[in-house]
């Protein structure tokens, strides 16, 4: 009679596995929902110099191209990251800020890269934290009848989002001679700030990033867009990527090294697109530990 128990106990054993085994013919994957998707941080540069630093740090990499732009996917430290190297330029920068956000939902932009000094107190090597950025390309002129010339220093400023009729002429017009400041976002700023003095080629200060498709070299006219702007320096493109990033509501902040500074003689050095590259992974990594301790906080 005791001798049946362990062959009654082995034949139910059997039947449950033969059930288990049954069960699971077929191949099986579990995917837990609780899994957040984390949007990734993008980070753009215009030239090849002054994102392919950036695309070398990162993991897990694959291109995709839109336009002008190419997109690198990857992970920074295990965190996904896109750098966009944009192309030069409002326009280009604008498309690349457009697609990138329809197609990688990204958290924050941080667009950096070289720029010319308009403050004769900034050296080459020295970065601007973009507490502003500006288009010093929207200008309006007074008029001038045929013969008088051209006058840029009278030019007024034109904010093309002041409303929905003409900037040029008409009732609205009067209300689009303003210059439209972009206002870096807080929480990229306190990340700077709180790795700035890890940066050794220069200082980290806060400024004015003017954008425009110019390349100024008149001292006149930098002295009047340092005074009338408050410009720190000059580039090509921060002040496009913050209009867009600003209208799908995109953290945002333009980071930019002096490679020129015309206003004291400073020449022009192509490295410094490294060492703002550099500085930006600080940035980065900073940012990326605020939003783990957060989270945390949180639990
Ligand atoms: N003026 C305008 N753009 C400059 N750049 C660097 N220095 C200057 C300057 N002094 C950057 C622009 C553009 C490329 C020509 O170099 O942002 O991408």
């Amino acid at each position: 009679m005791y001798n049946k128990i362990p062959l009654l106990v082995c034949a139910i054993l059997v039947g449950c596995f033969s059930s288990l085994l049954r069960a699971s013919e077929f191949n099986q994957v579990q995917i837990s929902t609780s899994t957040p998707v984390k949007a990734p941080v993008m980070i753009q540069g215009p030239m090849p110099i002054e994102a392919e630093y950036f695309a070398s740090l990162l993991t897990d990499v694959r291109t995709e191209k839109a336009g002008n732009v190419t997109f690198y996917i990857g992970k920074l430290d295990g965190f996904p990251v896109v750098v966009a190297q944009t192309g030069k330029g409002l326009e280009n920068t604008a498309a690349a800020t457009a697609v990138g956000i329809e197609r990688y939902r990204p958290q924050a932009i941080i667009n950096q890269g070289t720029s010319g000094g308009h403050d004769p107190a900034l050296q080459v090597g020295d970065i601007v934290l973009g507490k502003r950025a500006v288009n010093a390309s929207n200008f309006k002129t007074p008029f001038r009848k045929s013969g008088a010339g051209s006058a840029p220093l009278e030019w007024l400023p034109m904010d093309l989002l002041a409303s929905e009729g003409s900037a040029g002429e008409g009732d609205s017009a009067k209300d689009a001679e303003r210059i439209r400041y972009y206002i870096g976002n807080e929480t990229l700023l306190h990340a700077a700030h709180t790795v700035k003095n890890r940066y050794t080629r220069g200082k980290v200060v806060e400024g004015t990033i003017a954008s425009g498709n110019f390349w100024n070299n008149e001292l006149d006219r930098i002295a009047w867009l340092h005074k009338q702007f408050g410009t720190s320096t000059e580039e090509m493109e921060t002040a496009a990527a913050a209009q867009i990033a600003h209208s799908y509501s995109v953290p945002f902040l333009g980071i930019r090294v002096l490679s020129n500074n015309l206003t004291n003689g400073g020449h022009y050095d192509p490295s410094t697109a490294e060492d703002c590259q550099q500085f930006v992974r600080l940035v980065i990594e900073q940012y990326i530990d605020t939003l783990s301790t957060n989270s945390k906080k949180q639990k």
